[in-house]
């Protein structure tokens, strides 16, 4: 729809979480005369980073290296990560998490004041740094919030992003965005600006369960795709082995059990009490995530369950109070007691290791376009994210976009990124009905979950189709542009999780159950000419 309002700016960073409220800050500390705007969708507290329990990955401990951490990212992400950007997000991440303290987040210390370091699955030492215990996202989102409220930088909340404005060259121009009641700024209108950042997080919405929050509907992928930008490697989205089972018709954002209970100790066992992880891998209940999850799937087969259990009475009351105050409250508010209790646990969708291709500097193919944090794929996950590498890779990857950014500028004799005439974009919405919601997150769930094959991906992508093919005269609103997302990011999962006949990482084929480095060990790129719209 044509914009009824226009603002200007010099950078629209897209979302609020871990990696687009620090992008905002870098920039403003590098360029303070700039006008920095923030859209996000919801409030600027939402978003998955809040969600966030484990903590962040960082080598801070003088007998662990960067060449450890790099290693134990490289072998979770099973040969498809980017050596280059791996190493640049070891070697970054400890100044960008001292950034972060800088900026006033809190994390836990020991009696002398040492940041305690914890451990998750395929790390072999030490080096997650957490605060509250397991609340170190909220933590995370509280002090960067304060930050960015305190800058003076100028957000609009309730701000759906609906389309990239590019120029006559093709450069980004802007975007498009839907407002809900912001006076003069309300319904659909265009922010001007020569640099939008893309920070948008994750896709897990297009599943069933989730631990990702209700706003997480893949809307920046879905951006870049309409946009012409290549997104990449979307067929590895990774099940999180262990959020707390609540039925097996429990739909929507699931709560996490964090991997730090079992970096503390806790054991999966079975529904007769057995331990199965110890025969997998040699790291056992720490094996890398996919390793885990898939070990599960397979264990509830042989045992005709839907669940698995953790095992962490040994904890006792006090550290299930002080060290997983978060969990503790939520296992007690749905009647299990973890002290007296096995918790049971379940794997469900956590997080897109693909998403727009960006390179070191977050740039995207499409100029002026970048993208940043979970939205982006600039290789350090591969095939399957380490843990506790996510918020780790939004901190270090902002202040690389910054720096691009204002490095632009410094070309330019000074001129800031300037935003072109943007070119009418004519082509039908094609909106899609929000009832289909529900329908989508279903076929996904069945048929493109940990466990998919050729037959069972067949059916989702003809049921997508349907879906998208079935007419209906819809309302342009929140929830249609939500749902046309998800139908876009899916469709594209669907058909790279067709295209890569092989298992690696976080893909697990029924029908190809091996790793097929000869034919498989490269990316998949999607455009939207190559995937149909
Ligand atoms: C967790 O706490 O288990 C999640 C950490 C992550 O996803 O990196």
């Amino acid at each position: 729809p044509a914009p009824g309002w226009t603002v200007r700016a010099d950078v629209v960073v897209v979302g609020s979480g871990v990696a687009g409220l620090t992008l905002a800050l870098r920039y403003a500390a590098l360029d303070p005369g700039a006008k920095v705007l923030v859209v996000t969708k919801d409030v600027l507290s939402s978003g998955s980073t809040r969600w966030a329990q484990g903590g962040i990955a960082a080598v801070l401990d003088p007998r662990d290296t960067p060449e450890e951490h790099l290693s134990d990212t490289l072998v979770a992400g099973v040969g498809l990560c980017d050596e280059e950007a791996v190493r640049i997000l070891v070697t970054e991440g400890p100044d960008a998490l001292r950034g972060l303290i800088a900026v006033g987040a809190r994390f836990d210390t020991d009696d002398s004041g040492a940041l305690q370091l914890t451990r998750e699955g395929g790390h072999r030492r030490d080096r997650i740094v957490h605060a509250g215990g397991d609340a170190t996202g909220a933590e995370v989102q509280r002090a960067l919030v304060k930050a960015v409220v305190e800058s003076g930088i100028e957000v609009i909340e309730h701000a759906l992003v609906l389309d990239l404005l590019k120029d006559a060259e093709g450069r980004t121009a802007g975007v498009t965005l839907h407002v809900m009641g912001e006076g003069e700024r309300d319904g659909v209108g265009a922010v001007t600006a020569g640099a939008v950042v893309l920070a948008t997080g994750g896709m897990g919405q297009v599943y069933a369960a989730t631990t990702n929050p209700v706003v997480s509907t893949g809307d920046g992928v879905a951006l870049a795709l309409r946009a012409g930008a290549v997104v990449r490697d979307l067929e590895f989205v990774q099940f999180h082995p262990t959020v707390l089972w609540l039925g097996e018709n429990s739909t929507g954002q699931q709560p996490l059990v964090s991997e730090a209970v079992r970096g503390e100790g806790a054991v999966l066992v079975d529904a007769d009490g057995t331990r199965f992880m110890r025969d997998v891998h040699e790291l056992a209940d720490l094996a890398p995530r996919d390793v885990v999850a898939k070990a599960i799937m397979r264990r509830m087969r042989v045992t005709g369950t839907d669940h698995v259990y953790l095992d962490a009475r040994h904890f006792g009351e006090e550290k299930w109070r002080t060290r997983f105050p978060t969990i503790h409250a939520v296992c007690l508010e749905h009647g299990i007691d973890p002290v007296t209790q096995l918790v049971p646990v379940a794997p469900a969708a956590h997080y897109a290791s693909g998403g727009v291709r960006a390179d070191l500097r977050g740039r995207t193919s499409v100029p002026g376009l970048y993208a940043c944090g979970e939205v982006a794929c600039t290789g350090v996950h591969g095939a399957n994210r380490l843990a506790s590498n996510s918020l780790l890779e939004g901190l270090v990857f902002a202040g690389r976009i910054a720096a691009d950014i204002h490095e632009g500028r410094a070309t330019r004799d000074g001129a800031r990124p300037v935003a072109g005439e943007p070119v009418p974009d004519d082509r039908p919405t094609g909106l899609i009905d929000p009832r289909a919601r529900s329908r989508i997150q279903g076929h996904m769930s069945r048929g493109a979950s940990v466990l998919r094959g050729e037959e069972s991906l067949g059916e989702v992508a003809r049921a997508l189709l349907n879906l998208r093919w079935t007419p209906v005269t819809v309302e342009p609103c929140t929830e249609s542009w939500e749902t046309t997302n998800l139908l876009t990011v899916a469709s594209a999962l669907v058909a790279a999780a067709r295209e890569r006949r092989e298992t690696r990482g976080s893909h697990w084929r029924e029908d190809f159950p091996e790793r097929d480095d000869d034919r498989w060990l490269g990316h998949l790129d999607t455009t939207l000419t190559t995937e149909g719209p």
